[in-house]
């Protein structure tokens, strides 16, 4: 069970240095792998924070190229160089927001892994292609040529669920992650308004390995209750 909480554009060094030094302190279940995925210049800070405890430090985005002329980009060399762990991939809003590829998304994929990190790539349809019935189109499209890796995690996130408050029912979020699974076999993480209170549900689900939380993940007591809510002892 994974449990990764993603900051977006939230908490400075300062700021995400604190909540690290608290987030050691708590008690977290041992089997439970839990990571924070801060914004870029908030990473070494974390990573000295959390040095010595088994919480990685993800970044949110890694550049396809190992260097060059990319102003405003990050390498995946540069990351490691940080002390960092792995690295989200395409996550929706970059998709939307950013022009991120599936294209794009593969070569950010293949460099991180060649260069050592862990890498959770983000997948999921909108809703209007969900309403059009192209769920599965969309995520077999996402999913192309995308190897399984024993470094490599997919994180299912429906559009539609993420920053609105409406959640997959743990039924509709199981099939997409069985579709998944049988395109590429890996551990795939739920993403989309998890909550303290919805998490224990959507975490019993057989196909279901995870969360990738975003605004829950930004309060302490609430990412340590969805932490626990992946405990299976
Ligand atoms: P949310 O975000 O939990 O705020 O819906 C999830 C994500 O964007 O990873």
């Amino acid at each position: 069970m994974l449990i990764a909480g993603n900051w977006k554009m939230y908490k400075g060094p300062a700021e995400a240095a604190a909540f690290c030094r608290e987030l050691r302190e708590r008690d977290l279940p041992d089997d439970v792998d839990v990571v924070v995925c801060p914004p870029y210049v908030s990473l070494e800070p974390a990573v000295q924070a959390l040095a010595g405890t088994e919480i990685g430090v993800f970044a949110q985005n890694v550049h396809w190229e190992l260097e060059g002329p990319f102003t405003g980009e990050i390498s995946a060399p540069m990351l490691r160089e940080a002390g960092v762990y792995g690295t989200l991939v395409a996550h929706s809003e970059r998709r939307q927001l950013c022009g991120e590829t599936d294209e794009s998304a593969r070569a950010r994929t293949r460099i991180a892994l060649e260069q050592g990190l862990h890498v959770i790539l983000c997948v999921g349809e909108t809703e209007r292609e969900r309403e059009a019935g192209e769920t599965e189109a969309v995520l077999r499209r996402q999913l192309a040529d995308v190897e399984p890796d024993d470094s490599l995690v997919i994180a299912y996130e429906p559009v539609w669920a993420i920053g609105t408050g409406k959640t997959a029912t743990p039924d509709v979020a199981e099939q997409a992650h069985e579709l998944i699974k049988s395109l590429v076999d890996v551990p795939v993480l739920y993403g989309g308004s998890v909550k303290p209170d919805n998490a224990a549900e959507l975490l019993a689900q057989p196909a279901i390995d995870g969360a990738l939380v975003g605004g829950a993940s930004l309060d302490l007591d609430s990412f340590v209750a969805i932490c626990r809510a992946g405990s299976r002892s």
